[in-house]
């Protein structure tokens, strides 16, 4: 039977990698939701890599550059991390490079892997139904903070695993630990995420309504994958 396990950090992903899985990375808080959103919305293809510098030189190339650095726009970007941001008619059609604390680095470490699938609360359905009809195993990155285990992407691991249980088997023990977060917090996803120390970092930044954006389960039918190691397209279902 095919499984399912959970990185709950990057910084774990040496122990779990292997190129025969399929890996969904989740950043709930913000980029993964906001890739979603944007690729839903039209955005043609988001180019993501892992330093503010890379982002520079695909802008001096032409790109319109994204992301932020501990929650606020870079400097001199034309978009910041906002799922907002990216859901504006005008990028329809239109490719971005996108760099992120931990979302775009998440990314950026799971290269190598069968396929990488972008994963957020946004999409949750979308993506199980997708990877339930797939053959390979599923590994789970959760994007974290800093190397550090965090709140929500742990939740959405849960959710991702409650969606496939009975299909898939359940083998890792930081999976079964991600279901049981998850359902102690599905009840008031709102509620729960309140306790996360990135809620705290955003509250500060004035951005609340983008988490209650990002909380809101299955707002979108789509799967970002990445395209040729490079760049995030939307799957042709
Ligand atoms: C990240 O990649 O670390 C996040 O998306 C940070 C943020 O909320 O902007």
């Amino acid at each position: 039977m095919r499984k399912i396990s959970v990185c709950v950090t990057p910084n774990l992903l040496p122990l779990y990698k292997n190129d025969n899985q399929i890996v969904v990375v989740v950043d709930v808080l913000r980029a993964t939701s906001s890739i979603t959103a944007g690729m839903a919305s039209g955005i043609a293809k988001i180019l993501p890599v892992a330093t503010v510098e890379e982002c520079i030189a695909l802008q001096a190339a032409g790109y319109i550059a994204a992301g932020e650095r501990d929650g606020k726009m870079v400097e001199g970007f034309t978009l910041g991390n906002s799922p907002f941001d990216y859901m504006d008619e005008k990028l329809k059609g239109q490719t971005i490079a996108m760099t992120t604390t931990n979302g775009t680095l998440a990314i950026h470490l799971s290269e190598g892997a069968k396929e990488i699938v972008i994963g957020s609360f946004l999409n949750l359905s979308s993506v199980a139904n997708y990877l339930a009809t797939q053959d390979a195993d599923i590994l789970v990155v959760c994007a974290g903070w800093k190397g550090k285990f965090n709140l929500e992407d742990t939740m959405f691991a849960g959710a991702l695993v409650e969606k496939l249980q009975g299909k898939i088997d359940v083998d890792c023990d930081a999976a079964v630990s991600a279901l049981y977060v998850y359902q102690a917090a599905q009840v008031d996803l709102m509620m729960f995420m309140e306790k996360s120390s990135h809620y705290r970092r955003l509250k500060h930044l004035d951005v609340i309504d983008d988490i209650a954006f990002c909380l809101s389960v299955d707002h979108f039918d789509c799967v970002p994958v990445v395209q040729n190691g490079k760049e995030i397209v939307l799957k042709e279902l």
